[in-house]
């Protein structure tokens, strides 16, 4: 059976037309129809430079122009529907422009490959998608600095080895987070740079003899710079790697501020409760409140890193120029914003309005605990005792406490000078969990000034 080469996009050199499956299995258009907005913007930016080298005359290119925002056009109002048959966002783009404009909708891919094509649309994509993340990050920041905020004066057990070690501010604790957003932001703003890079002109791997203008689109498109050589253009995919490396940073931190607040959920812990506004019930239990989002948000933490996987070992084996291998890029950077972004997004509003941090409990918490015993140690270290002796002797003490059921606090001061003659009455206040917090003034240290002026850098970077 002969293809009617006028409704097919192959050459006269095709016979026959593709086998159905195979036709379902090389498709792409199910997903990267994603890209329709910027499949456009950069045909309309062909489209416009080809008439400024002389290509196709002004009146052409505005013809063409037309018809590309007529698709747009039909695109929002739901009638344009491309099947199978167009293959992908590309060519549906391209047949539709055919059939409205006749022969001149032929001429739009002068001097243009799909190949140098699906790299631009993909990295316009993806520009967008980074600001969107770094938006999401900012709100995400602004949740926990609110927070923070709220609760600079609270304290919570600090921990090493999930062990209670030495106690904290919860804005301390809070602010962590916020410098590993904005770590994430600055990845995002490096990494940028390189995803934006106009690999158009490229054509299919060699470059065109067609008179074109790389610079022209390029400017046209936002882009930074051109590719300097035409291989890398269309075969580069590092950028969709460092972007998935950058996202899977994202949901690591996500999902570990989610496994804190899991286990500050807990009957073990209470120091949250979650409200209604966040939290799920179960099916079975009635007594149950679910931590789901910061589980969910832990639990997608496996897609983003698999998707990084799955693009690393995709590119690694394939040989210069483009190769079909790389339409498997797209579903992975999909799903990877996507994720990302829902992720930021519930834990935003977690931290906006899912959290009710128990200040009593935490201030129980903390006061009921051996986490001052450094704090024994660097008082005597402050009398002339070297620090290692003093850790020794507080050691002892603590084993001593243990086993009579005290606290450091409990102990009458006989007790502490027949340890060390150079314990007097002030070792209580040097004990006390506040007397702690303020006594760890060295820079980034919990320190209730230093945590003022970490919050109130925080809040200054963002105005920015
Ligand atoms: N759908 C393809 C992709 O996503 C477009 C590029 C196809 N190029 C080609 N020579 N078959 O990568």
């Amino acid at each position: 059976m002969a293809v009617d080469s006028s409704s097919s996009t192959w050459s006269q050199r095709f016979e026959q037309g593709l086998h159905p499956a195979i036709e379902r299995f090389n498709a792409s258009i199910g997903f990267d129809i994603t890209l329709l907005q910027h499949d456009l913007d950069g045909s309309i930016a062909h489209a416009r430079m080809l008439a400024s080298t002389g290509v196709i005359s002004a009146e052409e290119a505005e013809q063409l122009v037309g018809g590309l925002e007529q698709v747009r056009a039909e695109a929002a109002a739901g009638s344009f529907n491309p099947g199978l048959e167009d293959e992908d966002v590309h060519f549906a783009v391209e047949r539709r422009l055919i059939t409205l404009l006749g022969p001149l909708g032929k001429k739009l891919h002068t001097g243009r490959s799909r190949n140098d094509q699906v790299g631009t649309d993909l990295r316009l994509w993806l520009r967008g998608q980074i600001d969107a993340i770094d938006a999401a990050l900012v709100r995400f920041e602004r949740a926990l600095l609110a927070q923070a905020e709220a609760h600079v004066e609270v304290l919570i057990p600090g921990y090493t080895h999930l062990q209670r070690a030495q106690p904290i501010c919860l804005a301390h604790h809070l602010l962590a987070y916020v410098e590993m957003a904005e770590r994430d932001r600055a990845r995002l703003r490096d990494l940028r740079q390189r995803v934006n890079i106009c690999p158009l002109g490229a054509a299919a791997l060699a470059g065109t003899p067609v008179p074109i203008d790389r610079r022209h689109t390029a400017a046209a498109l936002g882009f930074d710079d051109v590719y300097a050589n035409s291989l890398d253009a269309v075969s580069d995919r590092d950028f969709a790697v460092e972007f998935s490396a950058a996202a899977s940073l994202v949901m690591v931190h996500l999902s570990r501020l989610s496994e804190e607040v899991i286990l500050w959920a807990s009957e073990e812990f209470r120091f949250v409760t979650l409200t209604d506004r966040c939290a799920t019930g179960s099916s079975l239990m009635p007594q149950k409140k679910n931590p789901d989002v910061p589980e969910l948000v832990r639990g997608k933490c496996g897609r983003v890193f698999g998707h990084l996987q799955g693009l690393l070992v995709m590119i690694k084996g394939l040989p210069l120029a483009y190769n079909k291998d790389f339409q498997e890029d797209k579903e992975a950077l999909f799903d990877t914003v996507a994720t990302t972004l829902a992720c930021l997004e519930a834990m935003a509003i977690l931290l906006e309005e899912g959290l009710q941090f128990q200040p009593e409990r935490l201030e129980q918490a903390v006061g009921s605990d051996f986490s001052n015993a450094t704090d024994v140690a660097d008082y005597l270290v402050a009398k002339g005792v070297p620090f290692r002796e003093a850790y020794q002797l507080v050691g002892g003490l603590v084993k001593t406490c243990l086993q009579e059921g005290l606290l450091l606090r409990d102990l009458p001061l006989e007790r502490w000078q027949a340890l060390h003659g150079a314990f007097e009455g002030d070792i209580y206040a040097a004990i006390a969990p506040r007397q702690v917090v303020a006594a760890r003034r060295s820079e980034g240290g919990t320190a209730f000034e230093q945590v003022r002026l970490q919050l109130q850098r925080a809040q200054a970077r963002l105005q920015d």
